[in-house]
C-alpha cells in the first residue's frame, strides 16, 4: 500500500491524543505496531525497563472495571519509568457530584503528561481531551472506539501471519454494543483487510452500510473460508430489552465450538479480546488450545502496544524538554 511504504520517508506520528482508530492513516497505524513489535521482546527478558518517560506523569482514570487494559497501561508506563497513578474512581470527588470536565480541570491542574481515560458513555473521553493540555489515550468509550485493543489485535494478527492485506477476517456476536469491533473494523479496512460481521440482525448495529463491511446471520456462512475469527463478548450490562431468545440459544447458534470453526482456513486464527464468557461466545476448550487460540498472545502483546503508543504520544514532548 502506497500510503503505509510512505512512512519509512519522512512521516512520524504526531497526533496530540489517540482518541480513535478513525483519525490514524494506515503509515501511522504501521508505525504504532513497529513500535510496539520492538518492545514484545524487552517484555520478555528478566529486565524490563527503559528510562523514555523518565519524570513524566502518567493517570489512569478508569470508569468502568477493566483487568487487562488498565494493568497493561499500568505496567506500559511503569516499563518506560514514568510516575504512573490510578485514581481511584469509586472513593474520588465524583461520588460527592464533581463532574467529569471538573474532574478532568483539577487533574490537569496537577500537570500530568499522559491521562489513560476509559468511560462508558460514547464520546466523554473526546470531550474530557478539550478541557486537558496533555495527551489523552482512550481505553474505550461506550459503544464508540477502544483503539488500543484494535492494534493489540492487528499485531497479533501481523505476528501469527506476516501480514494484514488480503486477510479475511470474521468479527462474531455483539457487534452492536462493542467499541472493539467498531475500531477493528476501522483498522482492517485501513490496513486492506476485509472485514465479515457474524451477529443475529438484533446485534448488528444499524449503521453497518456506513462500515463497508459483508454482514452473515448465520456462522457456517459467515466463517467460510475466513483466516480469523474474532469473538466478542456478549454485553448483557449495555442490552436494554431483549436482544436474544436466551443465554443458552445464543451459545447452540453463535458460539464458537470446533465444528462451527471447521468452516474457515485449516489454520484460522481463533481471537477474543477478553473478558470472555466460556460456554456463551466461546466454547472453553478451544480458548484454551494454544494451537488455534491467540487469546494470551493478545494479552501478552497488549504491554508492547500500549508501550508504543505511550512513547508516541510523548516523542514531541521529550523532544522539546
Ligand atoms: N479487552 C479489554 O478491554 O479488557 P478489559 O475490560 O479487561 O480491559
Amino acid at each position: 500500500m502506497m500510503a503505509v511504504m510512505r512512512a519509512a520517508a519522512d512521516l512520524r506520528f504526531s497526533e496530540r491524543h489517540l482518541l480513535g482508530i478513525e483519525t490514524l492513516k494506515p503509515w501511522a497505524i504501521q508505525e504504532l505496531l513497529d513500535l510496539a513489535d520492538g518492545y514484545v521482546e524487552l517484555n520478555r527478558q528478566p529486565e524490563k525497563k527503559r528510562p523514555l518517560l523518565r519524570g513524566l506523569t502518567q493517570i489512569n482514570l478508569f470508569f468502568e472495571p477493566s483487568t487487562r487494559t488498565q494493568t497493561s497501561f499500568e505496567l506500559a508506563g511503569k516499563r518506560l519509568s514514568a510516575d504512573v497513578v490510578n485514581m481511584a474512581v469509586r472513593t474520588s470527588a465524583m461520588q460527592k457530584g464533581e463532574t467529569l470536565i471538573d474532574t478532568a480541570v483539577t487533574l490537569n491542574a496537577m500537570h500530568p503528561d499522559v491521562l489513560v481515560v476509559r468511560h462508558e458513555h460514547s464520546g466523554a473521553v473526546a470531550l474530557l481531551a478539550r478541557h486537558v493540555e496533555c495527551a489523552v489515550i482512550n481505553a474505550g468509550d461506550g459503544r464508540h472506539e477502544h483503539p488500543t485493543q484494535a492494534l493489540v489485535d492487528a499485531l497479533t494478527i501481523r505476528r501469527r501471519t506476516g501480514r494484514l492485506e488480503g486477510l479475511v477476517v470474521a468479527i462474531c456476536g455483539d457487534v452492536m454494543h462493542s467499541r472493539v469491533a467498531r475500531s477493528n473494523i476501522l483498522l482492517l479496512a485501513a490496513m486492506g483487510a476485509r472485514v465479515r460481521l457474524v451477529a443475529p440482525p438484533t446485534l448488528v448495529p444499524t449503521d453497518v452500510a456506513l462500515y463497508g463491511v459483508e454482514v452473515a446471520h448465520d456462522m457456517a456462512d459467515g466463517l467460510d473460508g475466513v483466516d480469523i475469527v474474532m469473538v466478542l463478548r456478549l454485553q448483557l450490562e449495555r442490552m436494554e430489552g431483549s436482544f436474544l431468545p436466551s443465554v443458552r440459544e445464543y451459545f447452540h447458534r453463535y458460539g464458537l465450538t470446533r465444528e462451527k470453526l471447521a468452516r474457515a482456513k485449516p489454520d484460522a486464527l481463533v481471537m477474543h479480546p477478553g473478558p470472555m464468557n466460556r460456554g456463551v461466545e466461546i466454547d472453553g476448550t478451544l480458548a484454551d488450545d494454544i494451537e488455534r487460540s491467540a487469546i494470551l498472545d493478545q494479552v501478552e502483546l497488549g504491554v508492547a502496544v500500549r508501550m508504543a503508543v505511550l512513547e508516541a504520544l510523548t516523542r514531541e514532548l521529550r523532544e522539546a524538554a
